[in-house]
This record gives C-alpha cells, sequence and structure tokens, in this order.
C-alpha cells in the first residue's frame, strides 16, 4: 500500500537550456528533494548536444512538453517566438511558468497575465530585471505604498563600456570590443548599446511599481552609440559620470519613461554602480529612497531570481532552508585593527610601539597627537587586537577594518 503520507512531487518542465537554462537544470537536478520536485522535460533545439541532464529528459518538440503534464514550467528560450505562444498556451491551461524573458514581459504582459487570471496559473519574471538583484520582489514589497519614481543602470554591458571609457580613456568601440572578450556582450550587442534592452526592463519595472501598463514603444530612448571619450572627460571634469539609465515617474496624466544616457553626481549612488553591475533607486511615498545593486547577468544570479520565484509558487512559502545546526564557528578571518589610545601621554610612542610589536602585532600606520595614538595594525584575529589594546594605558578602542 502506498503511504498517502508521501507528497507527490512537483512537476517542472524547462523551455531552453543554455546558460542559464543549463545552471537551473543543475541546480533542480541537486537540489529536487529540498524543493520536492522533479524535472520531468527540457526543451532545447539540438537534443543531441550535451546537457547537464540526462539525454532522456531531452526534447525539441513543445507537444512533449505539455505531455509530460508539468505544473510549472520555466521559459529561458528568450526572444518573442515561440516563447509568447509557448508560455500564453501553458498559461491558458492551469500550469505555472517562471520566465527570465524581459522581451516577452515587457511586450506581451497584458495578455499572459489575462490568460493566467482566467486559469489561476502565476507568472513569475523576477530574473528578467537585474537577474540576481531581487528588485522586483522589493516593488512588490511596497504594494500598501506609492511609488514615484523608479531609476535604474539595468543594462551591465553598457555600464562596463561607459566605465571602461571613464577608467581608461577607451572609445566606445575599444570598450565593446573588450566587453565582446569577456562575454559581457550579445554576438549583436545593438539591443544593448541602442537602450532596448534598457527600455524593454523599464517596461517590467513600471508594471511592478504599479506605475503604469508600458510597452516599449512608450518609452522615449536614446541609445549610447554617440558618447565620446570628449564627453566621458569633460563629465569627469565637472565630478560627473556618464550613464545609461532608465527612469519611469509618475506624471500628471500618466507615467514618463526614458532610457538615455545622462550625467550623474559622483555623489550619486548610482554613480557608485560600477562596471556590469546593476543598480536601481526607488523613490516611494512612505518608503522614501530605497537603493539596490548587484550582480544583474550571468547564469549564478539569474537561476538565483528563478529558483526564488519557484519556490514562492510551489508553496506560497519557502520550504524549510537548510538551516546549519548550532556548532562551533569556522576560525575566524584575520582583519586589520586600529588601535586606538587616549591618554597616551603616560606612554611614549615608543612604548606604545613596543607593546604592539610584543603582542605579536605589525603596526602599518602610526598616528601620535598630544593625547592619543593610533595604530592601523596588520591582519590578525580580534583576540590579539584586544590582548594588545590591553596592554596599552588609558582608554582604548579596537575598531576592526572592513576591507
Ligand atoms: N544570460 C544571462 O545572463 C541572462 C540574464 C537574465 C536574463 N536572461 C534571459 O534568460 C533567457 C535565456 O538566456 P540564455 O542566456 O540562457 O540563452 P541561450 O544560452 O541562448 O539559451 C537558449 C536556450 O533555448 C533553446 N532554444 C532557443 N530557441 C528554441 C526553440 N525555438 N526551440 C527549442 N529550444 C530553443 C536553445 O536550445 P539549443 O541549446 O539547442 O540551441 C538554448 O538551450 C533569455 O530570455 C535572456 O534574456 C539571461
Amino acid at each position: 500500500m502506498i503511504s498517502r503520507a508521501i507528497q507527490p512531487r512537483a512537476r517542472v518542465a524547462l523551455l531552453g537550456c543554455g546558460n542559464v537554462g543549463g545552471e537551473v537544470a543543475r541546480r533542480l537536478t541537486e537540489d529536487s528533494a529540498r524543493l520536492g520536485l522533479e524535472l520531468v522535460r527540457v526543451l532545447v533545439r539540438d537534443p543531441a548536444r550535451r546537457r547537464p541532464v540526462g539525454p532522456d529528459l531531452l526534447t525539441d518538440r513543445f507537444d512533449e512538453v505539455v505531455a509530460s503534464a508539468p505544473d510549472i514550467v520555466i521559459e529561458l528560450l528568450g526572444g518573442l517566438a515561440p516563447a509568447a505562444e509557448y508560455v500564453e498556451s501553458l498559461l491558458e491551461i492551469g500550469v505555472h511558468v517562471v520566465t527570465a524573458n524581459k522581451t516577452l514581459v515587457a511586450h506581451r504582459a497584458g495578455a499572459l497575465a489575462a490568460a493566467a487570471e482566467a486559469s489561476g496559473a502565476t507568472l513569475a519574471y523576477e530574473a528578467s530585471v537585474c537577474a540576481g538583484v531581487p528588485v522586483l520582489a522589493a516593488l512588490r514589497q511596497l504594494e500598501g505604498d506609492r511609488v514615484r519614481a523608479v531609476r535604474g543602470i539595468v543594462n551591465g554591458s553598457c555600464n562596463y563600456i561607459l566605465c571602461r571609457m571613464e577608467e581608461s580613456g577607451l572609445t566606445l568601440g575599444e570598450a565593446l570590443r573588450e566587453a565582446a572578450g569577456r562575454g559581457l556582450v550579445e554576438p549583436d550587442p545593438s539591443a544593448d548599446i541602442s537602450g532596448r534592452d534598457s527600455a524593454e526592463k523599464l517596461c517590467v519595472l513600471a508594471r511592478a511599481a504599479g506605475l503604469g501598463d508600458l510597452t516599449p514603444a512608450d518609452v522615449d530612448r536614446t541609445g549610447i552609440e554617440s558618447i565620446t571619450p570628449g564627453d566621458i572627460r569633460s563629465a569627469a571634469r565637472a565630478s560627473r559620470v556618464v550613464r545609461l539609465l532608465a527612469e519611469v515617474e509618475a506624471a500628471g496624466d500618466g507615467p514618463r519613461a526614458r532610457v538615455g544616457p545622462v550625467l550623474l553626481p559622483r555623489t550619486h549612488p548610482l554613480a557608485s554602480v560600477r562596471r556590469e553591475e546593476n543598480g536601481v533607486f526607488v523613490e516611494a511615498d512612505l518608503a522614501g529612497e530605497l537603493f539596490f545593486r548587484g550582480r544583474g547577468a550571468g547564469p549564478g544570479p539569474t537561476a538565483s531570481a528563478i529558483l526564488g520565484d519557484l519556490v514562492r509558487i510551489l508553496g506560497g512559502a519557502a520550504p524549510p532552508r537548510a538551516v546549519q545546526p548550532r556548532r562551533a564557528c569556522g576560525p575566524e578571518v584575520p582583519r586589520r585593527h586600529a588601535i586606538r589610545v587616549t591618554a597616551a601621554t603616560a606612554m611614549a610612542p615608543r612604548g606604545v610601539l613596543e607593546t604592539i610589536r610584543e603582542s605579536g602585532l605589525v603596526a602599518e600606520e602610526v598616528e601620535v597627537s598630544t593625547n592619543s595614538a593610533t595604530v592601523v595594525a596588520r591582519a590578525s584575529t580580534r583576540g590579539t587586537a584586544l590582548a594588545c589594546a590591553a596592554a596599552l594605558p588609558g582608554e582604548r578602542l579596537v575598531l576592526p577594518i572592513v576591507e
């Protein structure tokens, strides 16, 4: 007799097993027991190629995916055709869909939401903007608030190019070639450089922020094609940086959405978004200003967002994480410490340095004033730094330095 206590596992199918799909397939296989699911089918163009899943799971026929009766399908094909048709037909028959495809969501969000609503299925797409940075989840959390504006650097390739032009005086073409050499741009980089990719992501953000149901045609868009090293230098002279910004804000009779290069003060949080990172700045009535930043592309961060959506759909709540049982900590990672002694007059600077050396520490920087001395010591455990401070006279303060 089969015990009724055994819950059936959720059946998950993958559309696509490329950069992102391959990583997701690996994680699903490794973590299937914890997540309570089973990978039942994987759609690819070429089933003969080696993949991180067994050949028995691979197919090039979408009807075979449907016939495998999945509860959830993860779409990682990219683009509109055939992804839009497949996703819509799955939602219509009540299959939940998780996707990383911003083109699909930006162009078809309305039709897909309607199909999902009619059947009671869920469509989730956290990975479609900023990959592993949970910015859509944050906007969902702000549903009770009113979001005024969302501004972001959402295309890591353009940000890399602009940062390299700034750092090394490269031309756009040189920086683009360097980015391509590091695998940061598509074989055809025009979607990135023209701002089209950012405009699609902006539509997804605008929708999640409750600012409007936009399509890319509603976005006023300029690319970075005409930015020269002279523009970057002139911005730098005024303590500014050039960045490709996607911004949407509530305006009188509807949202105003724009993608284009802008000048940002060096001190602006978005100016600190370096190279291929992404960063999003949100302004909300009650929460105020919020800033999110991190790796906005790559198989790992994208898979993280996809698995988060999957878990949410599977349970409504996450299954228990593999929480480590309480046990002794691992070895401490040594840090540099600044040790300040006040009323150090009782001991000459030379005496302070001697005590530091006797404690087994190496002084890297020393600053002595009338009644205090501060020594920055080479990396040590906190215990060593505290023992050293205890051997010094007067009031002591020990501050670990976070590098
Ligand atoms: N790469 C990233 O860092 C990143 C970050 C965020 C979001 N995304 C999004 O994630 C999605 C996937 O990106 P990716 O980089 O993983 O793409 P990819 O490496 O090109 O993989 C695409 C996969 O889809 C399959 N495929 C494409 N068209 C097909 C068709 N008509 N029928 C059957 N299979 C088909 C391909 O099969 P074959 O392998 O047989 O060719 C391949 O396995 C895209 O929407 C992308 O925008 C990617």
